[in-house]
């Protein structure tokens, strides 16, 4: 491969920034897009090549953007239009595309669609959201559940009526049967492009179109008694539906008419080969696939989790991968913490950035933010709440970003619409000099890869078949041989060596000896070599 052949979705890394809690710009409390530009400099310096925004368009926030009133604007909280402007050209400038968060599963209630749609059954987008007469002979239509717990079925009042929403009551789910609708939200997204957006992630990507007879998901077996309703279903009517195609080919045809535009969808599943089906030509451009992210400290687990998923991706397709984003508590801490955290954080940077697909980093693992442990009081996610004290999943990663030591972890200079994480030590001031800290790693890591056709595109050859303390694999193209070694371990580990002459490209244990046929890895050591090709 050639560097006239690098397509920033496909070769580069992505940086996925959380707009709430990244860098406040006017004391509110929250993040906001002159906050972001502003930090521009310091994204474009880790290398990294795209930014995707989590939602900024106009929201009444019950789920924190993820309920869209206006796909058009931007929330006076993060800013105006114009400020979004200017992000993208300061963006543009320093070589990093952006990437907007597309929430078209559902819109908010508050938006001007729902507001007419729910004011009778006989008006001009009535059709526009799925609304279901009460039956004769039960409560609701059908059994389908609530991601964030009870039914999804709201009754209105108006039209006599339930909705279907299958995230909160306050986010409607959109009836993408209606030809009107599709139509207003395509306009929308090439608004955006337009606008000079590069690419998109699609939240709830498999969701948009539901069974259309309604039918009942059929139960499914879990002994986990914490488990919420959609986990006790199987969820073959509510989502996954075959008319999903016929959307991501009208979707991939229109970012095909701009020029290197990209995109990602959320899929709702944790089967690879079903994730992996939404991935392609005439589909979407890559999708998440969250087995690799739940993956125990383990290196047969993450093994067997990339080799499924690696296989599972079609020929003409292209993998992703993801550790951390702003619905589970971050790897650090899902890993274990204690006085090996940041060790850890280095061999889990290292297994991201040297994976044949693209990686996504979310905002802070560069230094490896932990997710703190927040009180009742502090939470302000409506599912945190709901589930309480069970689930504490998505405000702990959504802390603010810790930049210094100065109050507020210099985020904001009021108060933090969620609280900051105590261990100001990992903030980006305290580690941006020092060698050996994790924010210099990842600035090593994502240096090599842009510089390695092996890493970015190499085949993905794992040389262990059962490994148990430590992970090796190969990544290979013709004109070049990476070999990753990764000990998930707390003791020195033997691994075997391929023969050849091979020179070590970075590590975290820089003085290590190579020997023939073996390579003796510190505890938690990670370590890149290169084959000298003769
Ligand atoms: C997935 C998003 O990542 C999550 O934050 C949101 O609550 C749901 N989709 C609903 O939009």
């Amino acid at each position: 491969m050639t560097n006239s052949d690098y397509l920033w979705w496909r070769d580069g890394v992505i940086y996925q920034i959380y707009p709430r809690s990244f860098m406040d710009s006017n004391g509110d409390g929250v993040g906001d897009l002159p906050g972001i530009t502003s930090k521009l400099d310091y994204v474009a310096d880790l290398g990294v090549d795209a930014i995707w925004l989590s939602p900024i368009n106009v929201s009444p926030m019950y789920d924190f953007g993820y309920d869209i009133a206006d796909y058009e604007d931007i929330d006076p909280i993060f800013g105006a239009r114009a400020d979004f402007d200017h992000l993208i050209a300061e963006a543009h400038q320093r070589g990093l595309k952006i990437m907007m968060d597309l929430v078209i599963n559902h819109s908010s209630h508050l938006h001007a669609w729902f507001k007419e749609s729910r004011s009778s059954r006989h008006n001009p987008k009535a059709d526009w959201y799925i609304w279901k007469d009460k039956p004769a002979d039960r409560k609701y239509p059908n059994n389908w559940a609530s991601a964030f717990g009870g039914p999804a079925w709201e009754w209105d009042e108006t039209r006599q009526q339930f909705y279907y929403h299958m995230f909160l009551k306050e986010q409607p789910d959109l009836n993408w049967r209606s030809p009107d609708l599709r139509r207003a939200v395509f306009g929308s997204i090439k608004f955006w492009l337009d606008r000079g957006v590069d690419g998109f992630r699609l939240d709830v990507v498999n969701g948009y179109f539901k069974d259309a007879q309604l039918r009942d998901n059929p139960p499914r077996f879990t002994l986990n008694p914490f488990t919420i309703e959609t986990q006790r279903q199987q969820r073959i009517y509510d989502c996954d539906q075959p008319e999903l195609f016929d959307v991501y080919r009208e979707f991939r045809a229109l970012l095909d008419s701009y020029s290197e535009r990209g995109s990602v969808g959320e899929v709702m599943s944790d089967d690879p080969k079903r994730v992996a089906s939404y991935v392609g030509k005439d589909k979407l451009h890559m999708a998440f696939n969250f087995g690799f992210m739940h993956q125990p400290w383990r290196p047969l687990a993450f093994q067997q989790a990339i080799t499924a998923w690696d296989s599972a991706v079609a020929s003409d397709a292209w993998p992703c991968y993801v550790l951390s984003n702003h619905d589970n508590p971050r790897h650090v801490t899902r890993h274990g913490e204690g006085p090996f955290a940041d060790e850890r954080a280095k061999v889990a940077a290292a297994l991201l950035l040297t994976l044949r697909g693209t990686p996504f980093l979310y905002m802070g693992e560069e230094i490896a933010m932990r997710s703190p442990r927040l009180a009742r009081n502090d939470l302000a996610d409506p599912y945190d709440k709901q589930l309480w004290p069970f689930h504490k999943r998505r405000d702990s990663s959504r802390t603010p970003m810790q930049w210094d030591d100065s109050p507020n972890a210099g985020f904001t200079s009021g108060a933090p619409w969620l609280p900051v994480g105590s261990n100001n030590k990992i903030g980006i001031a305290a580690q941006q000099d020092d060698p050996n800290s994790v924010l210099n790693f990842y600035r090593a890591l994502l240096k090599l890869r842009r510089e390695s056709p092996g890493l970015r595109r190499g085949k993905f050859h794992p040389l262990i078949e059962k490994p148990v303390t430590a992970m090796l694999y190969l990544r290979e193209t013709e004109e070049q041989t990476m070999l990753v070694a990764l000990s998930f371990f707390g003791h020195d580990t033997l691994a075997p060596l391929p023969a050849g002459q091979w020179q070590r490209r970075l590590s975290t244990h820089p003085g290590g000896v190579i020997s023939a046929g073996t390579l003796t890895l510190a505890p938690f050591e990670a370590t890149i070599l290169e084959l000298n090709k003769v």
